[in-house]
């Protein structure tokens, strides 16, 4: 109450030129990016959803809105204040507004903000469709409507006041309950599990991890209170490199993308992330292994990379990386010919129990099954959990931190590798381009791809 009393002074103070800059940066004056008094934000900050407003501002988000909506309309979903006073978890809310759990409350805001504008007629008319959109943490949001009712629903929330303001640079809509997208949920869950754990932990125990229940060794890969870990442009900007990759057709061209810029990209993000180093410097190292990566996605290709955490990589023993060929073979099993994220693999194993996924190490497949609200990779002995995920989406590359590193369930022979390798391909086709097309004749799709017949 007290900070809502606070929060309206400085409403007050500032008068209808108000500007966003409350926090640490009082860069408030004529600079380009000034807010208008008529934005959205300000709207959002003085409108009846004022938990909300709270909640933007304790995550330190307005400079980011700010300059997100200088850019773009947005669309924001704003849970009515009794969802965020009564209804809400008490125990849920305390976490969200510990400081160490910052990036959960960003993450959790930014789920309910889409970068472009959703007016109430872009619902889908009927119950069988529906459309998705990206939001500004990255997750996808759900748009449906009821037949019956002709109710709209925003994932599982109820839209009960659209357009409830509506301004130059965005909507807002009023909605019934808080969306909680399940990174932040399982945060939660874990950081719960942790709390029994360590009721009964003596003192001087080692530390456990809280999103792996396993013992903590170097220091955590992520500091709290560190800044979303995609840089905001990542989910705004849909511009052409978001777009999904038109298939390439027979004899077209081949060039629309720079897929050895998206490489680029996401290893510089897994190094950004933290925790990924040893797979980045794999990925650097070998270059023939980014660039047949670059290639493949600059050929209209799609990949997921399924990375093992540095802690994963540290137990590879000298034997399993001493082979010639070892670490491209180790890596080419951990990518996926398919482009895939955290949401659309959990769905999957979800709904259908084993999913299994091709991967360019010919012929092995890796499995997939739900565990634990999670995706777990592998087979009993060799097993990792989906860790991080979402480091790195962009249409065409995914990239999902994996807490093990993948081996196929029984190695094949010496031989088998060898037939494998002696594949009908040209020489100036690369290594990881040769592997898929050779999959892609094995389903018969070879024919679409044009760059299997060079
Ligand atoms: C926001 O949407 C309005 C109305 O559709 C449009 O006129 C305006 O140019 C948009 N602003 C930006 C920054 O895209
Ligand atoms: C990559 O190369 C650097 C420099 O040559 C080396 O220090 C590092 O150990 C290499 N990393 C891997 C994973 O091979």
């Amino acid at each position: 109450m007290a900070l809502l009393l606070f929060f309206n002074f400085l409403l007050l103070l500032s008068g209808l030129r108000f500007s966003l800059a409350l926090q640490e940066t009082p860069s408030t004056t004529t600079r380009s990016g000034q807010i208008n008094s008529n934005s959205v934000l300000v709207a959002l900050l003085d409108s009846h959803y004022t938990e909300l407003a709270e909640l933007v501002e304790k995550a330190l988000l307005l400079q980011t809105l700010e300059e997100t909506v200088g850019k773009h309309n947005i669309t924001i979903f704003a849970p009515k204040n009794e969802a965020l006073e009564r209804d809400l978890d008490p125990e849920f809310k305390r976490f969200l507004l510990e400081p160490g759990n910052l990036k959960s409350l960003q993450t959790l805001l930014l789920y309910h903000i889409v970068p472009s504008r959703i007016e109430p007629h872009s619902w889908p008319k009927s119950t069988s469709d529906s459309t998705r959109h990206r939001t500004l943490s990255n997750d996808r949001v759900e748009l449906s409507s009821e037949d019956s009712s002709g109710a709209k629903f925003i994932g599982t929330a109820k839209v009960i006041n659209p357009n409830a303001v509506d301004r130059p640079d965005g909507v807002i809509h009023g909605v019934e309950q808080l969306l909680i997208p399940r990174s932040v949920q399982q945060d939660f869950n874990n950081r719960r599990s942790l709390r029994s754990i360590s009721a009964v932990k003596p003192e001087g125990a080692p530390e456990v991890d809280p999103r792996t229940h396993r013992l903590k060794k170097p220091a955590p890969p992520v500091l709290p209170g560190a800044p979303p870990v995609l840089p905001i442009y990542d989910a705004m900007a849909p511009g052409p490199s978001l777009a999904p990759a038109p298939a390439p057709g027979p004899g077209g061209p081949h060039h629309h993308f720079n897929g050895m810029r998206q490489v680029k990209d996401f290893i510089q993000t897994l190094l950004q992330y933290g925790g990924y180093n040893e797979m980045a410097d794999i990925l650097v190292n070998l270059t023939s292994l980014a660039t047949e990566m670059g290639r493949l996605v600059s050929e209209g290709y799609v990949l997921t990379v399924l990375a093992p955490n540095d802690e994963a990589m540290a137990k590879l023993t000298t034997d399993q990386l001493s082979e010639p060929g070892a670490p491209e073979q180790i890596i080419y099993y951990h990518v996926i010919p398919e482009y895939q994220t955290e949401e659309s693999m959990y769905n999957a194993v979800r709904r259908f129990g084993k999913v299994s996924y091709d991967t360019l190490r010919l012929p092995h497949k890796v499995l997939a099954q739900e565990a634990d609200g999670s995706v777990k990779f592998g087979h009993a002995d060799g097993s990792a959990y989906l860790f991080d995920p979402d480091i790195y989406t962009d249409g065409r590359i995914s990239v999902q931190g994996i807490d093990g590193v993948l081996f196929p369930p029984e190695e094949k022979t010496k031989d088998e590798k060898k037939t494998i390798k002696v594949a009908t391909a040209k020489p100036r086709r690369g290594k990881l381009l040769e592997v898929a097309c050779r999959m892609l004749v094995a389903i018969g799709q070879d024919s679409r791809f044009s760059a299997c017949h060079l």
